[in-house]
């Protein structure tokens, strides 16, 4: 183990919140960008800035993946970062992390573990501004024309220069700031940031600019941004990606089988939010995991019920649409179904020439039943294992 200075900087990292304009089905700060999380990613910057103190606060019962995700970031400076557990509000989850710091800490970074892509050069330039008395943000200048409001009814306009949309890391001194805390904590107030919270304790803050890569991620139109910038970074290397995806689901419901993109008329459906057609759904899985870009339940999942019913050729199209969107194009698709019925290869061409159209690349498809064994031999249902390769094209849209 390295045996590091102590450092007079430490960066309170708050990731408790639960991420609720984002929808995902895991708190916000261990939804995945890429291969990493959200707070993967947080901390990968923060530790790519000069050293400090890393307080890591965390949803509680996740406190031991915020470990793991720690451990990993801070590589040989692990003894330099902690974690501790948040509270109910973003505030209460800093004081949470105040109370973890280090004696020799003199100057305190607050930073949202939503703001993931932060540049390391902004976390730095925020601790070298912070003063004895005077506290730092970084900010925007707001390039929106601004309306005031009531009612539905526009009552005013907003004079933009006189305004900045506030980043994180927000930078203070210390004392002032344990001292603001405990301020706001007997008055009882809930301020919109740290900087607010200092600022009522009569305290001066300054900004510095911010940065476009430093946005919160906040709803999934932000995750998309997100992994479009990281999606830049993993077209560049050029390095084809694969990925795997399963799906298994029961005999059930009325009308006719859909899979594979088909339908067949006289064979009993499969049951699901969609069409159930565990071939097309597998496919979509081993798609999106080879690019990095979650998996089918986030983009399509039940809190998309405009999916609700679609067939194949709509789940396909939009994940072709969202690889190249994020840089890649599809190499091709190996898939395999388990199950005793339909009986496919009559018409295995037609079902390949219909899902590789709607891919732009070759998919091809077998299917074997397992000699009466399991849910499949039994009848019950379908498996269906998915097998793709995605090539980077090097450019990035939207
Ligand atoms: N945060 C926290 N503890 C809370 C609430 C928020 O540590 N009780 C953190 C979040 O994890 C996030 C940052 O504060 O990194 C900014 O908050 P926000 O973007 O609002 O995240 P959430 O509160 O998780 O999202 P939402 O408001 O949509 O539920
Ligand atoms: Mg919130």
């Amino acid at each position: 183990m390295t045996i590091l200075p102590v450092p007079h900087t430490a960066i309170i990292v708050v990731a408790a919140g639960s991420g609720t304009r984002l929808g995902a089905s895991a708190p916000k700060a261990f939804v995945g960008i890429d291969a990493r999380s959200v707070l993967r990613h947080a901390l990968d910057g923060v530790f790519a800035a000069t050293p400090a103190q890393v307080v890591v606060v965390a949803p509680e019962g996740l406190e031991g993946d915020a470990e793991t995700e720690l451990r990993e970031a801070a590589g040989e400076r692990a003894e330099l970062g902690r974690v501790v557990t948040g509270g109910a509000t973003r505030q209460q989850s800093v004081a949470a992390g105040l109370a973890a710091l280090w004696g020799d800490v003199e100057t305190v970074l607050v930073h949202d573990a939503a703001r993931a892509l932060t540049p390391p050069t902004q976390i730095d330039a925020v601790a070298a501004a912070v003063t004895a008395e005077v506290g730092v943000i970084p900010a925007l200048p707001v390039v929106d024309t601004l309306k005031k409001v009531v009612d539905g009814a526009v009552v005013a306009a907003v004079d933009r220069s006189e305004l900045a949309a506030a980043q994180t890391p927000q930078g203070f001194p210390r004392a002032l700031l344990e001292a603001a805390y405990a301020a706001a904590r007997d008055n009882g107030i809930e301020y919109t940031d740290d900087a607010a919270l200092f600022a009522a304790a009569g305290h001066v803050v300054r900004h510095i600019p911010g940065s476009e890569r430093a946005f919160k991620i906040t709803t999934p139109a932000d995750l998309e941004r997100a992994r479009h910038l990281l999606g830049a970074v993993a077209a560049a290397t050029g390095i084809p990606r694969v990925g795997i995806g399963t799906d298994v689901h029961a005999f059930g419901g009325d009308g006719n089988l859909w899979l594979a993109g088909l339908e067949w008329v006289g064979e009993r459906p499969l049951s699901g939010h969609s069409d159930g057609d565990a071939v097309s759904h597998a496919i979509v899985d081993a798609l999106l995991g080879a690019a990095g870009l979650g998996d089918i339940g986030e983009h399509f999942g039940t809190s998309h019920p405009e999916y609700a019913g679609a067939h194949a050729d709509v789940f396909l199209a939009r994940t072709r649409a969202l690889l190249s969107e994020a840089g890649f194009e599809i190499g091709n698709v190996s898939v395999q179904f388990q199950g005793n019925r339909p009986r496919f290869s009559p018409r295995r061409a037609e079902a390949e020439g219909v899902l590789s159209a709607v891919l732009g690349a070759p998919v091809s498809v077998t299917a074997t039943t397992t000699d009466r064994l399991g849910f499949p031999g039994r009848g019950e249902g379908i498996a269906v294992t998915a097998i793709a390769t995605v090539l980077p094209t090097g450019r990035t849209e939207g």
